[in-house]
């Protein structure tokens, strides 16, 4: 039997890293993971509480496929809090993540061959979700001086159907200005381009707020998920918000894709809504670590990176000691003991010669990282000047 032409995505390299560290941590050896954008902490306490319970009373059966009414209800509130934004919850669908979310986004708003923008870098799972549903992906490439994101000028003469879009953004960590997003959906309006917003890094920020998509307009797809902020990567359970008229065409793809996103996730979910406190204590420690990473990388000899506004990466530039991240990656891994991700996974044509720190673990954990990895920078690059 012969496997379709349009499931001939690429691996996630990210997490063929997460394989070859567990591999050296099963042979024994102790690895810092700055490759995963996962947090350590579990979901917060009321999270887990609310499911114990819940666990306790009932079935935990499927729920209605746009998920429960009131976790439909808490994300609407947290619109408000987060935004000032009054958002119907009935707008409002619970996806098994952001991941499903994306499926369920692209087959709503797109037909095959549609040509969908995204920037370069950018996270890799749009690409390759939407070739997997026949849908052309078409890389934008970003420059430093554009933060690393699209700017209108990008989409001229390219017949874009849609638009996806991250701020903040993995692997930069950088965030559009109200400005800049505004710029971006008038441009999309004007030409009949649908606009995605993946917020899933909002409430990780540390330069000012993230400005969400529904600021600006209504007729715009915006992606968000637990699994960051509120620390539940595993628990797959995300959302997303659509335009009124697109409902029942998103629900209708729900239940017959998904039936609903896990019911023990959604309670667990409306749990986390209220532990505001426990998820911004998360957060002051991704400030520590940025701190941190950002005043002892470039002595490591990683002087090429500009602060992230937002979520929990560094993308580093590292053209001057190699052309080739997944060898310089393999390399630190095996050398150093410390496992970063491949600016490939990001960016086919550029990526060889980036590298991604992720610092969303224990501030601990970081300091030893950075510490490896200036030992090993030090011993295999002894002639290096580098920032100290
Ligand atoms: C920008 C971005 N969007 C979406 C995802 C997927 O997240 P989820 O766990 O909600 O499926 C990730 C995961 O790292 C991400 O970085």
């Amino acid at each position: 039997m012969q496997v379709s032409r349009r499931s001939q995505v690429d691996p996630f390299i990210v997490m063929d890293v997460m394989e070859a560290a567990a591999k050296a941590e099963a042979s024994g050896r102790h690895i810092i993971h700055m490759e995963v954008g996962q947090p350590s902490t579990p979901a917060p306490v009321g999270a887990r509480a609310a499911l114990a319970s819940a666990m306790e009373e009932g079935a935990l059966g499927y729920t209605v496929a746009l998920g429960l009414p009131e976790l439909r209800r808490g994300i609407a509130d947290l619109y408000q809090r987060w935004y000032g934004l009054t958002i119907s919850p009935e707008r409002i669908v619970v996806t098994a993540g952001s991941s499903a979310a994306f499926l369920l986004a692209f087959t709503a708003l797109f037909d095959a061959k549609d040509r969908v923008g995204l920037g370069l870098p950018g996270y890799p799972s749009y690409r390759q979700i939407l070739r997997a549903l026949s849908l052309q992906d078409v890389g934008i490439e970003t420059a430093a001086a554009h933060r690393f994101q699209p700017v209108p000028s990008d989409l001229e003469g390219q017949n874009l159907d849609g638009l996806i879009v991250a701020s903040p953004a993995n692997p930069s960590g950088t965030m559009l200005s109200r400005d800049a997003l505004a710029d971006l959906i008038q441009a999309c309006d004007a030409n009949g381009t649908k606009f995605i917003s993946d917020e899933i890094y909002h409430g990780i920020q540390y330069e000012g707020r993230a400005i969400s998509a529904l600021e600006i307009s209504d007729d715009v797809y915006v992606i968000n998920s637990f699994s960051k902020y509120f620390s539940m990567t595993g628990w797959r359970i995300g959302w997303m918000v659509v335009p009124e008229d697109h409902v029942r065409t998103v629900e209708r793809l729900a239940q017959n894709m998904f039936i609903c996103a896990p019911h023990a996730a959604q309670v667990a979910a409306l749990g986390a809504l209220s532990c505001e406190e426990e998820t911004e204590a998360n957060l002051e420690v991704y400030k520590a670590n940025r701190a941190l990473m950002l005043e002892e990388l470039p002595k490591a000899g990683f002087t090429r990176i500009a602060p992230p506004d937002g979520a929990f990466y560094i993308y580093a530039d590292v053209s001057e000691y190699t052309d080739d991240s997944l060898a310089f990656a393999s390399e630190i891994l095996d050398d150093a003991g410390v496992a970063v991700t491949p600016g490939l996974d990001f960016d086919a044509g550029r990526g060889g010669q980036w590298l991604r720190f992720s610092y969303a673990r224990s501030t601990a954990d970081m300091a030893e990282g950075i510490k490896r990895l200036a030992a090993y920078m030090a011993k295999r690059f002894p002639d290096h000047e580098v920032g100290a």
